[in-house]
């Protein structure tokens, strides 16, 4: 089994990329680590707490991350908006504050926050695990900052952000990366084996509403709970970001099923990508060097720019009848 852990700002998508990495035989989801994202970070805990606890799944480790990105909030006027949550947020239905589910009763986080457990995990562990952000990508860059050659026990890490032909919170920048534009530009730095599943990726890996449909009538409580969660993108994608007839991404959990099928995903190549940081128009933008511009620098990750939607749907849809 792959060992994995996951760093989340559960909000739907992130939601249902838990459900598919614990239903999956190949993957062992080592800790589960929250981070400040689509929502603030105490709702981003709670939701991963609640969502384990409705799973039955309460084994699985929770350690509380950042609550701020690492500088993006300093100046006021570069994220006055940020951390997310509340009634002033409410143009993100895609996520709502809280999953509909049922609030964690017994479920708590760790006492450890998510950098020092990224720290000792990783100095200590006997063999190398698998790194999965689908949110920003605070986390891991302030364990990286703090203590850098803990990268040495680092199988791969398999990003769900950037993009290269779109934005999705701003018309440069996809949010994970514009959230947190020098986490993003530390870790993609960090000379790990680094794969980036992309919005590039995700927008070509749209679920239906009718495939929503036949995903609840698999009857698993993973299965009832995802398909309100995919439901809810579509109304709200439809809202503000149409991505085609009664069809929503699901991004985060292209992540995860790449790793156990990486057909799911096409156009996959070597590719170095650098980040805008700093605050300017850009800020948080992936820089994708296509036509190698950057002639002194080596390919930093694999790159997918594209996805097949059906095997995507297939898989999605088996895993999460699976429990
Ligand atoms: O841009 C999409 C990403 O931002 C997804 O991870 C979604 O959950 C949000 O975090
Ligand atoms: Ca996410």
């Amino acid at each position: 089994m792959r060992k994995i852990i996951m760093d989340v700002d559960t909000g739907t998508d992130d939601a249902i990329a838990i459900m598919c990495a614990l239903a999956a035989e190949e993957l062992d989801v080592v800790a589960i680590c929250s981070v400040n994202g689509n929502r603030g970070i105490t709702y981003t805990t709670e939701n991963t707490l609640r969502l384990l606890e409705y799973l039955g799944r309460e084994e699985v480790p929770v350690y509380k991350g950042a609550h701020l990105p690492m500088v993006s909030t300093l100046p006021a006027w570069r994220r006055p908006e940020v951390p997310y949550g509340g009634k002033e947020f409410r143009e993100m239905e895609i996520h709502g504050d809280w999953l509909e589910l049922p609030p964690s009763v017994n479920k708590k986080a760790e006492d450890m926050d998510a950098v020092s457990f990224y720290i000792k995990y990783l100095s200590e562990a006997k063999e190398k695990v698998t790194i999965v952000p689908v949110g920003p990508l605070t986390n891991l860059a302030l364990a990286f900052r703090a203590k850098p050659e803990i990268v040495e026990n680092i199988e791969e890490i398999v990003i769900m952000g950037a993009a290269y032909a779109h934005g999705n919170k701003t018309a440069a920048a996809e949010f994970n990366w514009w959230c947190d534009p020098e986490a993003a530009k530390i870790v993609m730095d960090c000379g790990a084996k680094i794969t980036v599943i992309p919005l590039d990726a995700t927008h070509k890996a749209c679920v239906k509403g009718s495939e929503a449909d036949i995903i609840e009538a698999g009857g698993t409580k993973a299965c009832l709970a995802a398909a309100d969660m995919i439901k809810q993108r579509i109304r709200g994608y439809s809202t503000f970001q149409p991505m085609g007839d009664d069809m929503a991404p699901v991004h985060d959990a292209l992540a995860v099923l790449y790793m156990l099928d990486p057909q799911v995903c096409e156009d996959v190549r070597p590719m170095y990508v650098d980040v805008d940081f700093g605050g300017g128009n850009s800020d948080g933008m992936s820089i994708v060097d296509v036509d190698k511009r950057y002639y002194d620098r080596e390919p930093n990750c694999d790159f997918a720019f594209s996805a097949n939607r059906e095997k995507f749907v297939a898989l999605l849809t088996k895993l999460l009848k699976a429990r």
